[in-house]
């Protein structure tokens, strides 16, 4: 039996939250020590780039110090891997990755992640995104983070940073913060309340600095008209007073707007520093003389110049960090856990009939120009703006070259040969060759596909955000051609986020949707995993997926965005409007069943209602990050095959709290199960997990009365509930 409970993932950060506080401590007297040997030109050449580029690989640069030992340090995108380098593994994103909700998984991803980053002697990696949060559901980077549920991106952002770190490589936890879309995103205000910051936006960051980050990435939009890389309320009250965050705040690529307003607001280092991309040059010569004027105070500069020091001694940089060479062969075996993240985060909609897993099936028709490879999975498309062929990740700064891709026709038809059934293709979207392929097959899967990525590419209309949530390239007319032409299908979706469905679910002979998300270099190889039932669908939706677009309740904006919406986005919002989803957020169907038997609440502590105590230690007052309950809940799987179940648990706040959603996710524990086999389910709440957002006190408050807590199969399919009185 296998089961992974919060508990020990909870104790572990925490005592792992200890024994770097220590680190800090000395790697800053170490950072001290050093900067008494440093000019104020050397000071100056630590915060700023020397461009993007020049010595023809990293996409950041710094000046080296010969006189401590400080090389060029080499900062490189991206959250999925290392971007412009060959032999390298193209992670899966972090929205597949989230969609397994397995912290293993999570774990090891974010360990190779690190791994290929310290082999290719880049000190630091430009992620993981920690928010934008995906509130809007077109958004165009959305693919790159994990979930629009904070809680679940802080999470998960935090095992991440843990495992890269824990390799020696820095984390620069991005874009900070309130950047969701991408239409103006670099002229663009973000004018949210304070405890709709503090809830949602803010959430996952908590979890970062928690985590030990070494840097924050400021994002390239305004915060109530102010630039958020010269915001002092986002950098130095938020960041660096509230969350006690002692690492490093960098820029955005050119996101910097001033010399004397950014130093002073918090800002730490210039990227990439040269007038790359027509931008200015603020700092360099222009800080040393802000400084000399008595404009920034040296102290600022000196600052500045600890935390960059003290995140490179924390994590051991200065000893045997190998020097950079992009053609490093690092992939080892790593696509062990591409594959992994593929499978278990591909997540079963539909299933009628028991089409799935196939049962010997002696024809297969296979439909859709993006089963396989194209333009896309032969990395001509990241730079180029083009869509075509199988997709595995959205474009932009995010993504990286495939070393290789296994398209979904190949290993199905390879895997087809092996059971002796024999495959018929139809490569493009055309209707009617679709509809031939699948005229007397036993069964025909139709592939279909919705992209987004980043602003500064266009493609095929789309600049960045997506237009729609249609699926692409006329994939709701290529499904209808072959339902009607065919009794027995599977519809299988690879998407950087929602489509609506309505139009595909209206055809009966559609029994089967797999929910297949982005599945980078192993997409044919995790889906057969799936189709043949060699695996059992494990993964579960992070986001929802509506009836129609406008469900939503948010959408990508042409002027500044006031966050109208407040603490109501993705299920929240669906909740509390009384809008039923065509699929809920944690849905995911599975080849066999699961009972869940009755729930238990375990106090921890005493919960005392009130603001939040103790010193402020890395992510903020100590006591939030207290435990104070344990939940558990026995799951037997009840059906015939092994499986995993992911079991959520959802908070309900007592009426002395101010309006709050109806139910939030604040617990959650995947549990593998043979057939027939018991296990638990187990979740463990912190202080904070109780607590809102006040803004008469400015704190964290845990208020009085009775919460609920509902624990299920999504945030829809509650199957006990119990309550903690505080
Ligand atoms: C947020 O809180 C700060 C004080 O912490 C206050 O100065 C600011 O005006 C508040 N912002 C909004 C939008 O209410
Ligand atoms: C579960 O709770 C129900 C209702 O409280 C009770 O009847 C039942 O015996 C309990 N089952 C177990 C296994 O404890």
């Amino acid at each position: 039996m296998y089961s992974k409970t919060l508990t020990a993932f909870t104790m572990a950060t925490q005592l792992l939250a200890r024994a770097l506080a220590q680190d800090w401590e000395s790697a800053y007297s170490k950072a001290q020590s050093a900067l008494g040997r440093l000019t104020l030109s050397d000071k100056v050449g630590i915060v700023t780039g020397v461009g993007w580029n020049p010595g023809g690989e990293c996409v950041g640069n710094t000046h080296p110090v010969g006189s401590i030992g400080y090389p060029s340090l080499c900062l490189q995108d991206g959250p999925l891997g290392v971007r412009y380098a060959s032999s390298i593994t193209a992670f899966t994103p972090g929205v597949q990755a989230a969609s397994t909700w397995d912290l293993d998984l999570i774990r090891q991803r974010g360990q190779y992640i690190g791994e290929e980053f310290r082999g290719t002697g880049a000190h630091v990696m430009l992620g993981p995104v920690a928010g934008g949060l995906g509130k809007i559901a077109e958004g165009g980077r959305n693919w790159e983070g994990f979930s629009p549920d904070p809680y679940l991106t802080g999470i998960m952002v935090a095992e991440t940073i843990d495992a890269v770190q824990g390799v020696g490589v820095q984390t620069a936890v991005k874009h900070y913060i309130l950047n969701e879309q991408e239409l103006n995103r670099e002229t663009m205000s973000s004018n949210p309340d304070n405890r709709t910051t503090h809830e949602l936006y803010l959430w996952p960051y908590v979890d970062a600095i928690h985590a030990e980050s070494s840097s924050v990435m400021c994002s390239y939009n305004k915060i109530h008209g102010v630039w958020a890389c010269e915001s002092d309320f986002a950098i130095n009250t938020l960041l660096k007073d509230r969350l006690g965050f002692k690492g490093y705040v960098m820029t955005d690529w050119a996101a910097q707007h001033s010399t004397a307003l950014s130093a002073n607001a918090g800002l730490d280092m210039t990227m990439p520093g040269s007038n790359w991309d027509g931008g200015d040059v603020y700092w360099g010569p222009q800080l040393q003389t802000a400084v000399t004027n008595g404009q920034v105070p040296e102290s600022r500069v000196d600052d500045m110049v600890t935390r960059i020091l003290a995140a490179w001694y924390r994590l051991g940089q200065d000893s045997d960090y190998p020097s950079v060479n992009f053609d490093a062969d690092v992939a080892g075996n790593h696509a062990e856990n591409v594959r992994a993240c593929a499978r278990d985060g591909t997540v079963l909609l539909r299933n009628e009939d028991g089409i799935l897993p196939l049962t010997n099936p002696s024809t297969i028709a296979v439909i859709g120009s993006s089963s396989v490879i194209g333009r896309h999975a032969r990395n001509q498309c990241q730079d180029g703006g083009c869509n075509d062929g199988a997709l595995g990740m959205g474009w932009g700064s995010g993504a990286v070259d495939y070393p290789y891709f296994v398209a979904p026709y190949d290993a199905i038809d390879e895997r087809a040969s092996a059971e002796g059934a024999r495959v018929v293709l139809s490569s493009s979207d055309n209707t009617a060759s679709g509809a031939s392929a699948a005229r007397g097959a036993d069964v025909a899967v139709v592939f279909i596909t919705a992209d987004s990525g980043e602003g500064y590419l266009e493609v095929e209309g789309n600049r960045g955000d997506r237009n729609n949530l249609d699926p692409w390239h006329g994939g709701n007319a290529l499904v209808e051609a072959v339902a009607n032409a065919n009794e027995n299908v599977i519809v299988v979706v690879h998407s950087v986020g929602p489509i609506i469905l309505e139009s595909i679910l209206s055809h009966d002979s559609v029994k089967g949707i797999v929910w297949a998300g982005l599945p980078s270099q192993e997409s044919g190889n995790a889906l057969v995993d799936i189709l043949w039932g060699d695996a059992n669908p494990s993964g579960k939706l992070v986001y929802t997926i509506a009836k129609q677009r406008g469900d939503y309740g948010t959408q990508v904006v042409s002027g500044n965005d006031d966050y109208d919406e407040g603490l109501y986005i993705d299920y929240r919002h669906f909740d509390n409007a009384g809008i039923e989803p065509r699929y809920e957020f944690g849905f995911g169907l599975s080849y066999t069943t699961f009972e869940y038997g009755n729930i238990t609440i375990e106090a921890v502590r005493p919960i005392a209602p009130g603001s939040a105590t103790g010193e402020v230690i890395s992510g903020g007052p100590s006591g939030l990050f207290e435990d104070v309950a344990t939940v558990s809940v026995p799951i037997t799987n009840t059906g015939e095959v092994d499986g995993a179940e992911v079991a959520q648990l959802y908070l309900s706040y007592p009426p002395s709290a101010p309006a709050t959603p109806p139910l939030q996710l604040r617990g959650f524990d995947k549990v593998r199960l043979a057939a027939g086999e018991s296990g638990t389910a187990t979740f463990t709440l912190r202080w904070r997990d109780l607590s809102y957002w006040d803004t008469a006190s400015d704190t964290w408050v845990v208020p009085s009365g009775s919460f609920g807590i509902s624990v299920g199969a999504s945030s829809r399919d509650i199957k006990q509930e119990g309550t903690i009185e505080v």
